[in-house]
């Protein structure tokens, strides 16, 4: 595949040098599938969705109902009412903490998160459930970053309502043991939130398989414009779950006295959605089923960047298959800024600092680190390259 052909920005050159993008866990570059559709939506099709009988109209709808088949059919769930539009993990998250507490958490009750989550996955909880006077509960990480399942195992009592956890965390890029999880947690009658936002691109979801009665994420990541996310829910309890919020197009009948909710995924879907970008979810995950990162990528980076002196590389399981290609690091005596800085001008765009996961850099014990993190654009000439430019700064550095 012509992968600079198939991604427009990759041809653009950084104070005179070619873009490396090595900055995928933050959002990724979107292919020209996606940049066609979307600008095809605003040319030829806009419309507002769900309201009216003329021709763009039923167009507009019609491609935005098929980014959500094209969802339901990448996630394997059941049946669209299961696929919400939402306009990203955070506000999955922040929805499902919202309807979820309301509807089953109270005072004294218990929800399970990890050390290792995004801040997403633990403010829009604490916000519930400081509503309720119930509380968090986390699952440690060991010193490879893997969660301590033997103390996850003994926190599963009857206090506990839900365990929200990250697929992969979007530091360490381990993937969670998530059906081993799902299993002890369903054995007590617990139901299981899965923060998909990194998961959703390195893994092979099947939420039918996981068996997870949620799982969110965001379309940017994977290909996507931005502003547009999915929640994913079991039936079940999206029915029982009262509305996040109200207005257009998620009601059945209003009137002042009483207003019924429109069936499910509409109930949850308040106001004009972000319709372009829902469409786009189609070419988005046309791309995405296809694409793989160079395999060779895991097992080099973290065998070159483990042999650098001083270098505290942070993520690293036991099996490697669980490991996704993102690298998150320290080096003694250096700055992480100052790393991603000169990296920069070197034409390689990386993230530093707590990467929205404070309680994770308060476990390792560092204010922040460097991340890395590939997707299937970026070829393996990159990451030598990448080895070869990290190896130069660190020496100017020390
Ligand atoms: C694990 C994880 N959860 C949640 C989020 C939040 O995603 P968004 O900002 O797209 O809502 C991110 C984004 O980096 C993430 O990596």
């Amino acid at each position: 595949m012509d992968i600079r052909g198939t991604f427009p920005i990759l041809e653009r050159m950084v104070y005179g040098k070619e873009l490396v993008y090595l900055d995928n866990a933050a959002t990724s570059q979107k292919p020209a599938s996606v940049l066609e559709l979307e600008d095809r939506m605003y040319r030829e099709f806009n419309a507002n969705i769900h309201r009216a009988v003329h021709l763009l109209s039923g167009e507009s709808t019609d491609l935005y109902e098929a980014g959500r088949e094209a969802v339901r059919a990448f996630i394997n769930a059941p049946s669209r009412e299961n696929v919400i539009f939402t306009s990203g993990t955070t506000n999955s998250i922040n929805l499902l903490a919202t309807c979820f507490t309301e509807r089953y958490i109270r005072k004294g009750d218990k929800v399970i998160v990890s050390q290792a989550e995004h801040h997403s996955n633990i403010v829009p909880w604490q916000i519930a459930l400081g509503k309720v006077g119930a509380s968090l509960e986390v699952i440690p990480v060991d010193d490879r970053g893997e969660l301590r399942m033997d103390i996850f195992y003994r926190m599963l009592d009857q206090h506990v309502k839900l365990v929200s956890v990250a697929h992969v965390s979007n530091v360490l890029g381990i993937v969670n043991p998530v059906e081993e999880i799902v299993a002890a947690a369903h054995s007590r009658n617990i139901p299981v939130a899965l923060d998909g936002a990194q998961g959703i691109v390195h893994s092979k979801v099947d939420v039918q398989a996981i068996d997870c009665e949620f799982y969110s994420f965001s379309g940017h990541k994977i290909y996507t414009p931005t502003g547009i996310g999915i929640l994913y829910g079991k039936k079940e309890y999206l029915d029982e779950m009262p509305p996040y919020m109200g207005g257009g197009d998620m009601i059945d009948k209003v009137t002042f006295e009483k207003t019924t909710y429109a069936p499910l995924p509409l109930k949850y879907e308040a106001g004009t959605q972000n319709y372009v970008a829902a469409a786009c979810f189609a070419p988005a995950l046309a791309y995405a089923s296809d694409a793989r990162v160079d395999e060779r990528i895991v097992p080099y980076m973290m065998e070159k960047l483990q042999q650098i002196e001083g270098l505290h590389l942070y993520g690293v399981p036991e099996n490697l298959e669980r490991k996704v290609p993102v690298f998150s690091f320290t080096v003694d005596g250096t700055h992480p800024s100052d790393i991603a800085q000169i990296l920069d001008k070197l034409g390689f765009a990386l993230r530093s600092g707590h990467v929205c996961a404070e309680p994770l850099m308060h476990r390792l014990g560092v204010p922040g680190i460097l991340r890395a993190s590939f997707a299937p654009y970026n070829t393996f000439e990159d990451c030598e390259k990448f080895i070869k430019a990290l190896g130069r700064v660190l020496d100017m550095l020390k």
